[in-house]
């Protein structure tokens, strides 16, 4: 009987704090999905070892540029956070590109890639930067005549496209680097753990601030696996903001739909790893990550934040950096007297 008494009186006392605490573990669960350890099936390109370790080749071989300076990873950097750290990327010939280049990581749950959405997938996607005048500067021909120069490549190939009569295609060079891409995945982040169910993954202002992350509406448009990457937003639903920041020039998807109303809309980037990943927007314009905060608040929920909100969304948002991929760096094929030679000069590329 008594114990029963202190039972009742313990329930009592811990009884709303646990039950707040696990509401707000519901309420994340209904808008959040944990980053899984292993890849997701992805339609028509089926992964195999064979088909990841070509990728993993061509993501970290710079002789699929022109210059033979520039790879997949010069721009979207492994080492750090899948991006180059810069206010918007250097290509070809020392070009600067028009935009900030967003991370590769856990990129394979985005709903689309690139900022405006313009390619449905990552297949898709990886044909673009090979042949961008300001990124990798080649052409599909040049690229396919590289590969096939090299006969360690053309094993890979085989290897990778069993049973196919042309397995050394530009296509297959995209499903292959798709199939590498979609093994970057950062799971175990502090976030993820909470969600996992290990009540103390983060700490009370850290729940105070996910709090603060749902009810302001951040996760309106930043939600599901990457906390982003699920649908297109003006930037600057409630207030615009200035143009240094958000450039006239970049309509954003208003290039993709030719829709007034998707002028300066933007795809709501992944906010997965956002602690590596500075400087942010499309722009690259801001450094400071609470600064980005700031700005949300204005354009987006048009409300200007308190100092300590902005820090407390931040702390948030720095719970979300999960285990970084840990990859063995691949030992290319040499090259052979077929392969064409580097060439650093200006040379017109289609655009990206
Ligand atoms: C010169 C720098 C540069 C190089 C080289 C480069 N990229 Fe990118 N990448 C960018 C930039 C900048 C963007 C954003 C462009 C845009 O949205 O218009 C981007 C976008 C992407 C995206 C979309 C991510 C998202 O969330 O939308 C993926 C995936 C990607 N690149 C993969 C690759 C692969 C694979 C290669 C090699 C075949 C590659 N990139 C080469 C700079 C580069
Ligand atoms: C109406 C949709 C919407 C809301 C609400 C919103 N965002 Fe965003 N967010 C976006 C879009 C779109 C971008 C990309 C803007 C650009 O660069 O063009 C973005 C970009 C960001 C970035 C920069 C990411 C990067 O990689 O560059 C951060 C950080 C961010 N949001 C955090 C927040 C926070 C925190 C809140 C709540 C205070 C919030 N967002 C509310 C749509 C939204």
């Amino acid at each position: 009987m008594k114990s029963l008494i202190l039972v009742a009186l313990l329930l009592a006392t811990v009884g709303p704090a646990a039950r707040a605490q696990s509401s707000l573990l519901d309420q994340a669960r209904a808008r959040f999905e944990v980053v899984p350890v292993s890849p997701p099936a992805i339609p028509g390109n089926p992964l195999t070892p064979e088909k990841i370790e070509l990728g993993k080749m061509l993501f970290f071989d710079p002789r699929l540029s022109r210059s033979w300076l520039i790879s997949c990873n010069t721009c979207h950097n492994i080492a750090t956070g899948g991006v180059d750290l810069l206010e918007t990327s250097i290509g070809h010939g020392w070009a600067k590109g028009p935009r900030n280049s967003p991370t590769v990581l856990n990129a394979v749950f985005n709903v689309a890639q690139f900022w405006d959405g313009r390619a449905k997938d990552l297949q898709e996607q990886a044909k673009g930067p090979v042949q961008a005048g300001v990124e990798m500067n080649s052409t599909p021909e040049r690229a396919v005549a590289t590969l096939k120069s090299m006969p360690g490549y053309v094993e890979s190939f085989e290897a990778a496209f069993p049973g196919q009569a042309e397995p050394v295609s530009f296509d297959n060079m995209a499903s292959a680097i798709e199939a590498f891409e979609s093994t970057l995945l950062t799971p175990w982040s502090r976030f993820d753990r909470y969600l996992s169910g290990q009540a103390d993954a983060l700490n009370t202002v850290e729940l105070q601030s996910l709090e603060l992350f749902l009810n302001k509406g951040c996760v309106n448009c930043h939600n599901g696996v990457n906390v982003g990457g699920t649908g297109y937003f003006p930037f600057g639903v409630a207030e615009k903001p200035s143009t240094d920041i958000l450039p006239e020039g970049d309509k954003g998807r208003f290039a993709v739909t030719q829709a007034t109303s998707d002028e300066y809309s933007f795809k709501s980037p992944t906010l997965r790893n956002i602690g590596l990943t500075a400087p942010y927007f499309h722009s690259g314009k801001v450094w400071d990550l609470k600064q980005a905060v700031a700005i949300m608040g204005t354009a987006q929920l048009g409300s200007e934040l308190g100092d300590s909100e902005v820090d407390a969304i931040t702390a948030f948002l720095l719970t979300l950096t999960g285990e970084q991929p840990i990859i063995e760096y691949p030992v290319l094929p040499p090259h052979t007297d077929r392969t064409p030679l580097p060439e650093s000069g200006p040379t017109a590329g289609a655009g990206h």
